[in-house]
């Protein structure tokens, strides 16, 4: 982290609002990879949790903090999942007298919508709800203030790409592929005194059918090449290892868990077409701020046929990924 706020951070928002585009209609993939760790988060916080240490204190209030939880409805979901066995602990230790108030902080870029975040907030909701906008990179919090620091499907998203990767002359130069890396997507969080960190994969294969179809259009003259050429997604998925050595590196968190998971086995359901969807509201606003607006129905209807064809001829269910959970305890 860094507290250099002398220039703004890049950003790319989720679609906005809530239509059908919109990333609060097509997120319930990153539900589903939610609902997979559920059971794993329930578990660290009955193990790990010192809710006798948090009701010793003066401290009335439990504050957790969700990094890039974008516009809803999956970290409305996830935080009152994490709240509600919080107040389970402390009710099996006889501590309800001791119950806290619970304080969420929904933190994502300035650029994103906030306003439907704050305007879909369940109206029975047992939280205190505030925005935290600014890059989880800065610093966001005062120190030791937060007891519980979750972060799904954020991670991945870098602040910067590489400079290497728009120099021709570098081996990282990405001619004709948009992404530097395929693998696990990593999302992490530190947490005081716990925090959750999760990652996740969509395959490789998903971004390379979308290199793929700016390739076509760019034969077919409707972009021009050199765009394509210096156009790369800003996602990195750093590998177990890679996350293991960044952790040991910063040196104030123990790993207490770190496991690989499957999301696809919960969404059996999720259609090629769902999954165009699905990216478009994921990435429209970054391709549209490269290659403008005109493009993005053409490229997401040839994104759509070209998956589609390649998923029947493959007869099986669509690969959508693996992905990382992490649990680090702050030290
Ligand atoms: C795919 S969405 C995930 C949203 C939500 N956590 C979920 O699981 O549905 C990723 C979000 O992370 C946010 N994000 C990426 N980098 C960020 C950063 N450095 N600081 C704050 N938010 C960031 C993006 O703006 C986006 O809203």
């Amino acid at each position: 982290m860094s507290n250099n706020t002398d220039t703004v951070p890049e950003s790319y928002p989720m679609n906005s609002g809530d239509g059908t585009n919109s990333y609060t209609k097509n997120s319930y993939f990153q539900r589903a990879a939610t609902n997979v760790v559920k059971a794993k988060i329930d578990d660290v916080i009955a193990e790990k949790l010192d809710v006798k240490k948090n009701s010793s204190t003066s401290e009335s209030t439990f504050r957790l903090a969700d990094l890039g939880c974008s516009v809803g409805p999956n970290t409305f979901l996830t935080m009152q999942n994490i709240i509600d066995v919080v107040q389970q602990k402390y009710q099996s230790q006889g501590l309800a007298s001791h119950m806290p108030e619970f304080q969420v902080f929904f933190n994502d870029h300035v650029s994103n919508d906030f306003n439907t975040l704050f305007a879909s907030l369940p109206p029975r909701r047992s939280f205190f709800a505030t925005g935290v906008p600014g890059s989880f990179h800065d610093w966001l919090f005062p120190e030791s203030s937060l007891h519980f620091v979750y972060s799904s499907y954020a991670l991945q998203w870098l602040s910067k790409l590489p400079e290497e990767l728009l120099n021709k002359n570098s081996a990282a130069w990405n001619k004709g592929r948009v992404h530097y890396a395929s693998g696990l997507m990593v999302l992490i969080i530190p947490g005081i005194p716990n925090g959750i960190h999760r990652s996740s994969a969509p395959t490789g294969m998903i971004f390379d059918f979308l290199g793929l179809c700016l390739i076509d259009m760019a034969k077919e003259g409707l972009i021009i090449e050199a765009q394509v050429n210096t156009f790369n997604l800003p996602v990195y998925v750093a590998s177990p290892k890679e996350m293991t050595q960044l952790v040991e590196t910063n040196g104030c968190f123990n790993i207490e868990r770190m496991e690989i998971t499957q999301p696809g086995a919960r969404v059996d359901g999720l259609s090629g077409q769902a999954l165009t969807k699905h990216l478009r509201a994921g990435l429209e606003g970054i391709i549209s701020k490269h290659f403008g607006t005109k493009i993005i129905d053409e490229l997401f209807d040839r994104f759509s046929k070209k998956q589609q064809e390649s998923f029947n001829l493959l007869e099986s269910k669509y690969n959508v990924g693996t992905q990382l959970f992490m649990v680090l305890k702050r030290i």
